[in-house]
Formats: C-alpha cells, structure tokens, sequence
C-alpha cells in the first residue's frame, strides 16, 4: 500500500474533514441551492448509495436504463468532496447540471450550506445503526486510499466513539438532523427499515417526493436497489472507481450490506463499553435507532 496517497484530518468549525474537505470550503459554503434541489444526506457509510439509487429510481420511475446513464457520483454529485488533485469536485460537476439536482452530501446539519434552507430543499436523511456503521466505516477506510489512516481496529473503535473520523461525531450527526426534522422539510429514515421493508420504505420515499408509482414499478425500484442487484451494476457499485484509490484486494464499496455485521468485529468488552457509552451519549435524544443485539 502507498502510504503517502492517505489524506490528513483538518477541520471546520470543530468538526474533523479530510484535508481536502477544508482545502476547498469556501466553494462548498457558498454553493446555491435550487428549490427543487434535493439534499441525501448520511454520516458515512450509512447506506447513502442505496438512498441515491431508490431516488434516482423513484424520479426516472424506476426505468433501468435512465438508471444506469452514467456512474452514481456524476448522477447525483457529492457536494463537499473535491479529489485529492484537486481536478474534480461536486460543485464542479452540479455547476453544470440544471435543477433539479439530486445531490449527496455527509455534512451534519450545521454545516450544510445555508441556501438548502432558503431555497426550502427537501431532505432524504438516512441513518444506521452506529455498529455495523463503524464497521463498514473501518473497511471503508481500509480500502480507500486516499481517506486517513485507520490505525488497528480497537483504535478506530475509539475513534468513532469520541469523534475523531472523518465528519466528526456520528452521534452528533443523527442527532443534528432529528431535532430539526419537523422544521425542515426532512424525511428521516433508517437503514434497518429498508432492510426490513424495502416496499414500505420505496413507497414513504416516493410519497415525500410528491411521485404516485404503481406497485408494478415500486417492484422494479425495489429489484433494482438490493444489494445484489447494485453490486453487479456498474453504474451502481463503483467499480468507475480507480484501483489506484479504492483498493479491492483490501475489501469492497459494496462489502455485505447486511444488519449486524459488527457481532464478527466487536469484542464482548467493546460491546459492553460501546453499549454504556451509547446510553449517555444518546439519553438526550431517544432516536429509534435499532441497534441489533
Ligand atoms: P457494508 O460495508 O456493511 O457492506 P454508503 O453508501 O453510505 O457508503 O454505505 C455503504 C454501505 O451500504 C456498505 O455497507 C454497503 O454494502 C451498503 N449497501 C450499499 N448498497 C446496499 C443495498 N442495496 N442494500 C443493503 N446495503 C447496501
């Protein structure tokens, strides 16, 4: 592995980014929202993908082939992300889109560009269990070269429980878009449910986005956007992505997609410790968060 390819933390405003996040704030924070922008955001790894293409397949009612016009980072660009050479961002490529733009974003709420709330944008937030989240989190980083180091497991563990990845505090992020979720136009949703689900959750997505679907076509949406579907689709599953970054002899983007991964990580004193911990951290905003034991 290249080690000099990893990326540093910086931060904003309190909150750790990868350096490259920082290097190119100014542009981020003066991005102008369209009203009929829509905003998909996640703490990493919260299963943002899988939201963009159950959109994606919503607004092209569910045609498979709109679906797959190009790879999912040029569909919906990633708002705050800027490639380490500085050659590609997401503004650049949602400047030269037309509205509405369907646009991914993993900046907790108070950094989110302050003409989303002007414009009065809608916003798809979807949240996962903060287990299986530092899970993929760590493999995540693991594989991508140009992410921070991760350091043995037991260090990332730590990490994440005090804050210390990138985009800060997981608990501070779900929590962020909870407490304004009835005064912003926001549809907070959980990965578990869609696992659990994925027709409800197609159907309450699609209500939110004001799209009536026949059930015909919710079926098609939902075949389109399992995991299996997406890990063959390249327009999907990130294989546009060069090996020179993503390292795929380290794991995959599209690694399990499964509830309750992190029983294979988690020691039963990480676990008791994580539990503990999670119950103060979160006793001030009892979100229904299904965290499998
Ligand atoms: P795992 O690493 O646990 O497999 P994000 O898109 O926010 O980066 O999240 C990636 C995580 O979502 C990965 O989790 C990935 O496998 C999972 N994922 C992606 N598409 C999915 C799908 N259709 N169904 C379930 N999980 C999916």
């Amino acid at each position: 592995m290249d080690e000099t390819t990893r990326v540093r933390l910086s931060h904003i405003q309190g909150v750790p980014f990868p350096e490259t996040v920082v290097k190119y704030w100014a542009r981020v924070e003066k991005f102008q929202a369209s009203k009929e922008d829509l905003l998909i955001a996640t703490y990493p790894k919260a299963g943002t993908t899988w939201t963009q293409e159950v959109v994606d397949g919503i607004l092209n009612e569910g045609d498979v082939e709109k679906c797959r016009r190009a790879p999912t980072q040029m569909r919906m660009p990633f708002l705050e992300m800027t490639s380490k050479d500085g050659l590609s961002s997401g503004i650049a490529k949602l400047e030269l889109m037309d509205s509405p733009r369907v646009i991914k974003t993993h900046l907790p709420i108070q950094l989110v560009p302050q003409s989303f709330w002007d414009a009065g944008c809608k916003v798809i937030y979807m949240a996962r269990n903060p287990k299986d989240t530092v899970v993929s989190y760590f493999h995540f980083d693991r594989m991508h070269l140009h992410q921070p180091e991760t350091g043995s497991w037991p260090q990332y563990l730590e990490k994440f429980m005090t804050g210390q990845l990138g985009w800060g505090s997981w608990y501070d992020h779900v929590k962020g878009y909870w407490k304004e979720r009835h005064t912003k136009k926001i549809l907070y949703i959980f990965y578990e449910d869609m696992q659990e689900d994925p027709v409800r959750e197609v159907i309450r997505i699609a209500q939110f986005l004001e799209r009536q679907l026949s059930k015909s076509t919710i079926e098609n949406i939902v075949q389109m956007t399992t995991f299996s579907a997406m890990r063959e689709n390249p327009m999907a599953n990130y294989s546009s992505i060069p090996d020179t970054v993503f390292d795929r002899t380290v794991s995959e983007f599209m690694r399990k997609g499964e509830v309750g991964d992190w029983k294979n990580h988690f020691s039963a004193e990480e676990d008791a410790a994580f539990e503990e911990h999670y119950r103060k951290i979160m006793a001030d905003c009892p979100i229904p968060i299904r965290v499998p034991t």
